[in-house]
């Protein structure tokens, strides 16, 4: 064994997963592209105070999954555990609240202090996106069916649930009734629960503890305490699912592990794994307590990984093309091999000697479908041999007259 490993929780992807995650990224970011989101390339690094006050003093990522350190100087700093609060202090910064609204994505790795297992990781990537600058129904609407587009189109079987969390008007009233609920069965939670329940009891809605899940089968639910313009917020956006017939579950229970949201809460789960694949929803106060102008805004994050992970097949890659050099051929080998790739074929120029058999062996474990083999032959006449490895079968093509 190696004397080096590589950190837990994070990870080398190559091979058929590296192909399984670009074909996902890829997928993910045309969808973007098709609905007119622009990319920002953000730092992986932040204040830690970006983070603590966009996520919350009160999650977990905060009290125990930041990568935080102290500069040179004594600062703090974090790797962003999660691109919103970035995206935020970034559209801030660059007052990007200049223009009527805006639609941004960005694509990179995520830092938590998680404990490692199938599908999470410290560090994983993420595919974000946010709409700044409307409070439109319509706007969640998209958004959730540019997420199910994903989905349909990578054949996951997954399930999306939407829940609307209010409001600054609705929800203090909410978590008095959360917080007269869990005393009265405060001894059904755990140790973490029985803390946090008076600081902030919505995070006891999300403890994966099992008691504690069980214990919040009962509790008091936040779509009975929405205001007026959060239940009209939340059926328009149901109205509009339906028209685009997009299937969802209300989760009456679905809060997500970050502070920031307000009324609309979605996530998609993989029936496989029982794994939240996309994230997301509105953050309507976030700009505005980060010291910009008051400015809804509602966004999602993708897991890559978890994305990639779960999908069956990849689409037939182009078939590789293996120049085979024999003697003093190199300059017509790379010529050929340059011409074929200029003709957009996928071409490996084999970089080991040896004999003719040999090489066709080496050919075939690359995982060629064709050989082009190049003597001084081939040279001399201004053409190549091209074998099509299944069958074995040759034939002579002549290099176009320019060549
Ligand atoms: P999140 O739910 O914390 O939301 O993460 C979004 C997605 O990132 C998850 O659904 C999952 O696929 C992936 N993910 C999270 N943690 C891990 C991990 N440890 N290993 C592998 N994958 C992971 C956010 O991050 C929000 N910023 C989403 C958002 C954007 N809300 C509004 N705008």
């Amino acid at each position: 064994m190696s004397e080096f490993q590589r950190v837990r929780g994070f990870h080398d992807i190559f091979g058929e997963e590296a192909k399984k995650f670009r074909y996902t990224a890829n997928l993910v970011r045309e969808k973007l592209r098709l609905y007119n989101f622009e990319e920002i390339l953000l730092p992986v690094v932040e204040y830690l105070e970006v983070f603590q006050r966009s996520i919350g003093e009160i999650t977990d990522i905060v009290q125990k999954e930041m990568f935080s350190f102290q500069d040179r100087k004594g600062r703090w700093l974090a790797l962003r555990p999660e691109g919103t609060a970035g995206a935020v202090r970034a559209y801030i910064q660059n007052k990007l609240y200049s223009k009527p609204y805006i639609k941004l994505f960005y694509e990179g790795p995520m830092f938590r202090y998680e404990r490692p297992q199938a599908g999470r990781y410290r560090q994983f990537h993420q595919i974000g996106a946010e709409v700044f600058g409307s409070i439109d129904p319509m706007v969640d609407a998209e958004v959730i069916q540019l997420v199910y587009e994903v989905l349909s189109q990578l054949r996951i079987d997954a399930v999306i649930e939407i829940n609307s969390i209010g409001c600054k008007v609705c929800r203090p009233a909410y978590r008095e009734a959360l917080v007269e609920y869990f005393n009265h069965i405060e001894a059904s939670l755990c140790e973490v629960c029985i803390d946090r329940k008076d600081r902030n009891p919505l995070r006891v809605l999300d403890c994966k503890v099992p008691t504690c899940k069980e214990a919040v089968k009962e509790v008091p639910k936040m779509v009975d305490f929405l205001c007026e313009e959060c239940k009209e917020h939340y059926s328009k956006l149901k109205e509009y699912l339906s028209k685009l017939s997009i299937p969802y579950r209300e989760n009456p229970n679905l809060v997500r592990g970050l502070d920031y949201y307000t009324k609309t809460v979605f996530e998609a789960v993989a029936v496989e794994f029982d794994l939240t694949v996309i994230a997301g929803g509105r953050y309507d106060y976030l700009v505005e307590e980060l010291g910009g102008p008051p400015t809804p805004a509602i966004g999602f994050a993708v897991g890559i990984e978890r994305l990639s992970m779960l999908l069956k097949d990849l689409p037939m890659e182009d078939p590789l093309y293996v120049v085979i050099p024999f003697g003093d051929v190199m300059d017509y080998a790379f010529l050929v091999a340059k011409l074929l790739r200029s003709e957009g074929k996928r071409v490996e120029l084999s970089y080991k000697r040896g004999g003719l058999k040999k090489q066709l062996e080496l050919a075939n474990r690359l995982g060629a479908k064709y050989a082009v083999i190049i003597g001084e032959e081939e040279k001399a006449g201004g053409f190549y041999t091209l074998k099509y490895m299944e069958t074995g079968e040759q034939l002579k093509i002549e290099l176009a007259p320019t060549w």
